[in-house]
């Protein structure tokens, strides 16, 4: 018996990540990518599954996006896991999700830790729950000290709320008397997403292609990619695909 034969061979898709690995240009990773991870329901669906498993399904997804942006570099990665409008959904669904988002939240601290990542949230918290704000503030003072990748997950969040909140806090802190205008940078600094880069890679699964309010101001420059894949389907991979086609478009920026 030859002495290959011992070794297990490694799943498809494994050979595949290292593949595209050995494809990535690792001096031009992008600083900041935000996914809207799009398609649970439809996932559950297609398996006669009510719209919940589909949730707790890509609860995986998230963990691989994560353990891949972590080991690619990325300085942040954004996920929109609730948008102000999602309030629109059965009360039963809303409930679920803000559970599941706690209990994932809470289960994933020592691994993030390990990890190196610090956590943030960006969105309006004063509707979550004050167990959900427990835990995101739990998460974020665990996480403060390390110095890897910033997990931003976006929850109650709105594209124009974020502009909107921005302005209202300028104009607290004394905008309006200040007599002179707001610069661009004061203004980025007011966001919700302040401490972060640009977005520079903005992914969206299931089919879709709209934004859904999601970061209007800071995608402004993003290369946007559009998946087919279903976010309970979303595995490392995707991830370094999209991060690739990235990395072969022609960023302009206007010029020429
Ligand atoms: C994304 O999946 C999860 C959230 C928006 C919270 P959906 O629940 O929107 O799934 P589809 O779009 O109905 O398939
Ligand atoms: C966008 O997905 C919001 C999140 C992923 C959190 P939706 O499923 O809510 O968006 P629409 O309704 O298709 O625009
Ligand atoms: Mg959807």
């Amino acid at each position: 018996m030859s002495k290959d034969s011992n070794i297990i061979p490694l799943p498809a898709y494994f050979e595949r990540y290292r593949e595209l690995f050995s494809k990535l240009d690792r001096e031009h990773i992008p600083c900041h990518a935000a996914i809207i991870m799009d398609g649970n329901g439809r996932w559950a669906r297609q398996r006669g599954l009510v719209r919940y498993r589909g949730h707790e399904h890509a609860m995986k997804s998230v963990r691989e996006s994560v353990r891949a942006s972590a080991e690619l570099g990325l300085k942040a990665l954004s996920l929109f896991a609730f948008s102000t409008e999602n309030w629109k959904r059965p009360k039963e669904e809303v409930a679920f999700l803000l559970r599941l988002f706690d209990r994932t939240l809470a289960n994933e601290l020592d691994e993030l830790c390990g990890n190196n990542v610090r956590f943030m949230c960006s969105g309006d918290r004063q509707k979550l729950p004050d167990w959900l704000n427990k835990t995101i503030d739990r998460a974020g003072e665990m996480l403060a000290k390390n110095t890897g990748l910033i997990l931003n997950l976006a929850v109650n969040y709105g594209g124009k709320q974020d502009i909107l909140q921005a302005v209202n806090k300028l104009l607290k802190g004394g905008a309006r008397s200040a007599q002179r205008e707001i610069t661009e940078t004061e203004f980025e600094k007011a966001l919700f997403t302040g401490n972060l880069p640009p977005v520079d890679l903005m992914i969206r699964t299931s089919g879709e292609q709209r934004i859904s309010n999601f970061f209007l101001w800071q995608a402004a420059y993003a290369e946007l990619i559009f998946l087919d894949v279903l976010w309970p389907d979303f595995r490392r991979q995707h991830l370094l695909e999209a991060v690739i086609e990235y990395q072969n478009r022609d960023r302009r920026f206007g010029a020429i």
